[in-house]
């Protein structure tokens, strides 16, 4: 049997964590290309490099989306807020985004040399990608695949070989995986930075518009909302405002002020 190449080099990964209770039930939507749990994944879209993309992702995608992190992460701990800071990627398919904005939200935690009061969520309605991202043990990406600060992060926070990236354990307590079809109303939980990736383009603008008020029910007060991929009305009557300076993040709009007229009869 060929040796393992993490064999006396990494920490054992620990036992994946079970899916929150319920987090299955499904329910009816209109979709481009309509999803149900027990969809192979790969079936539902229509040709083969469609249904390829569709789980597509890597360590360090996206710099709008970390600068987002960094910053948001940044403000969070300035504003001397009790309680974590939490993040949530929905459809975060092999875990390689979520690990990469908590490493981005760890280094900022470390810099203002404060505690890691942070957690970082990942969902996917794909459970074989969320038990991967779990496991947190992926190819190790080509020399040029990002910036050197990301490379940085990397070190600092997973473990390499020549061939291998181990994520590490303090970047692992801070990320959790579960499968969840975004579908659904989530509960029990809110969030101060919600990320809806390369996901959207997938559905409609109905089913962007149902996706999309699911997550902002959980958006805590003043929280932001990373949505790529929306069409031209994914968010209409979702009273989201886009933030001028950065084009995918959005916030909850303020409540009409003044007072409502009621005609008498
Ligand atoms: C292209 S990947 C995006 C991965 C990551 N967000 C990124 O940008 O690198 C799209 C993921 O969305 C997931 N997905 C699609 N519809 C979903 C739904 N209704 N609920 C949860 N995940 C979904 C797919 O399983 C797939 O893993």
């Amino acid at each position: 049997m060929a040796d393992s190449p993490f064999r006396g080099t990494f920490p054992k990964p620990s036992q994946p964590r079970p899916a929150a209770p319920g987090s299955d039930m499904t329910i009816s939507c209109r979709a481009t290309n309509p999803l149900s749990l027990q969809d192979d994944l790969g079936k539902v879209f229509l040709d083969e490099n469609q249904a390829k993309a569709t789980t597509a992702t890597r360590l360090f995608r996206n710099e709008e989306l970390l600068d987002a992190v960094k910053r948001l992460t940044s403000e969070f701990i300035q504003s001397k807020r009790s309680g974590k800071f939490c993040m949530w990627s929905t459809g975060c398919s092999s875990g390689e985004e979520v690990y990469s904005m908590a490493m981005v939200a760890l280094n900022e935690f470390s810099k203002a040399k404060r505690q890691p009061l942070m957690e970082a969520c990942g969902t996917d309605i794909n459970p074989e990608r969320i038990m991967e991202g779990r496991m947190g043990r992926y190819g190790r990406p080509g020399k040029d695949a990002f910036a050197q600060n990301y490379w940085v992060l990397l070190r600092n926070y997973a473990e390499m070989n020549n061939s291998q990236v181990q994520m590490g354990d303090l970047l692992r307590s801070v990320c959790t995986f579960a499968k969840f079809d975004m579908r659904n109303k989530p509960k029990n939980h809110t969030f101060h930075f919600i990320v809806c990736n390369h996901v959207l383009q997938y559905y409609d603008a109905p089913g962007q518009r149902h996706i999309i008020g699911n997550l902002k029910a959980v958006l805590k007060p003043g929280g932001y909302l990373y949505l790529e991929g929306v069409t031209e009305h994914g968010l209409d009557g979702l009273n989201l405002v886009k933030l001028p300076d950065r084009p995918l993040l959005y916030q909850v709009g303020e409540r009409p002020r003044g007072r409502t007229l009621i005609r008498r009869k």
